[in-house]
């Protein structure tokens, strides 16, 4: 079987019936971030069915445009939390925290791969429910119009147990009213996993917000982790301006200033997030106002957004971490002490991070550098196979096996990609 139909054939084991798990067992339901991606990969090959995707995670939106993080589409006892921790009485059910929103990037990509009048109908009913949700990120989590948006769950980040995270988490309580019955570890070597105190503190997270009622002004007041990650902050003004492009097809004039409007915050915003001193963006602790002096991957985003002012810089620090670790982009600074190869975000490649990074770099002119980028990602699914993530220094395939976005990614990768 070649690479392309090896990709293909995991997105269709993956396949839930119009909507894809990320790997079977491990994550059993449909995943905000991870659906986005998949449907850029389904694109390439089946635009009908990368709709699906998109339409089927909107089935999960809320009434105030939140996408959940978790759509629970049908029982499954193999993942924890599932939706009775959550206590959100919704159907379908779904967890009450959202994911780095790539959705408008990705509606905006499977609507170029499917011009004519299904696309165009498809979009046509998509395109309200992306407007709310990023209504609901300005209103729900910068309703002060600062241009930076809260994260307030460590798995909003989608960079779980990010070394990034680990101060602001300290200020979390690790009791929980919930028994905490892990499944990932009965998965996944536990050594490749967050920590158990990670879990007490995530659930902790998830109580405080429950007891909240999950009203996002509550939880934005009770909360505490909060963060501007430049991850969600970079990714979000991405969508923006795809849901600009989108707006002039498919809203008023008036909602076409309005993301405008968010834009122009967004952009100055996120550029304060530059630390001259270290060389990177950094996020920020919203509770202590400190910027957290981490870098990751996630500091490399702002390219996707087209942010090229220090573009040289990062590029530079892209080519002495590929020095330290054979394989880019590691998750944490290599050189940081508390980068561990094989432990999820503290230090494993994931190849969505290097789709994201790669196109930074080409839309900023680092044309060379995204395609070295790119031939890295190549070789490690080439090497280990369609992973959850990859060690960096060897470029052992970790976590999961079976990956939807990684298979997505290995498409997307493939010259000519829709
Ligand atoms: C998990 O459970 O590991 C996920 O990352 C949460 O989204």
């Amino acid at each position: 079987m070649s690479g392309i139909e090896a990709a293909r054939q995991v997105l269709r084991d993956n396949d839930r019936g119009g909507y894809s798990v990320p790997t079977d067992r491990l994550y059993p339901f449909q995943w905000n971030w991870d659906s986005a991606f998949v449907a850029m990969g389904f694109a390439t090959f089946d635009p009908g069915r990368a709709w699906s995707e998109i339409e089927w995670l909107l089935r999960g939106q809320w009434e105030d445009g939140l996408v959940p993080q978790i759509v629970f589409h049908a029982p499954a006892d193999t993942y924890f939390p599932g939706p009775e921790v959550w206590g959100i009485r919704r159907e379908p059910p779904t967890s009450g925290i959202t994911q780095p929103p790539v959705l408008a990037t990705a509606a905006r990509r499977v609507l170029a791969a499917s011009p004519g009048p299904e696309g165009e109908a498809r979009m046509a009913a998509v395109y309200p429910r992306l407007r709310d949700s990023h209504r609901w990120w300005a209103a729900a989590r910068d309703p002060g119009g600062t241009g930076l948006v809260a994260t307030l769950h460590p798995w909003e980040t989608g960079m779980d147990n990010s070394p990034a995270w680990d101060a602001a988490l300290d200020r979390v309580p690790t009791d929980t009213r919930t028994e905490i019955r892990r499944r990932d570890t009965s998965h996944v070597d536990p050594a490749f996993r967050p920590r158990a105190i990670d879990y007490q503190r995530f659930i902790h997270l998830v109580e405080v917000f429950r007891d909240a009622g999950w009203d996002p002004a509550r939880m934005l007041a009770a909360s505490p982790f909060r963060v501007a990650d430049v991850g969600t902050n970079a990714i979000l003004l991405r969508a923006e301006q795809d849901l600009l492009a989108l707006a002039d097809r498919f809203g008023s004039p008036a909602e076409a200033a309005e993301i405008a409007a968010r834009i122009d915050r967004a952009a100055p915003a996120l550029e304060k997030l530059w630390d001259a001193a270290r060389g990177h963006y950094l996020s920020r602790d919203l509770v202590s106002g400190e910027a957290i002096p981490v870098r990751t991957s996630a500091g490399f985003l702002p390219l996707f957004a087209g942010q090229a002012g220090h573009a040289a810089a990062l590029a530079d620090t892209l080519r002495r971490w590929a020095e330290a670790a054979r394989f880019r982009v590691p998750s944490t600074d290599p050189g940081h002490p508390l980068f561990e190869p094989l432990r999820y975000w503290r230090g494993p490649v994931w190849a969505v991070v290097n789709w994201m990074i790669a196109e930074g770099l080409r839309r900023c002119g680092e044309v060379a550098l995204a395609e070295a980028v790119a031939a890295d990602t190549r070789a490690l699914i080439a090497a280990g196979g369609f992973s959850e993530y990859f060690d960096p220094r060897t470029g052992q395939g970790i976590g999961g096996a079976t990956f939807s976005w990684t298979a997505a990614v290995a498409l997307l990768l493939e010259p000519g990609a829709a």
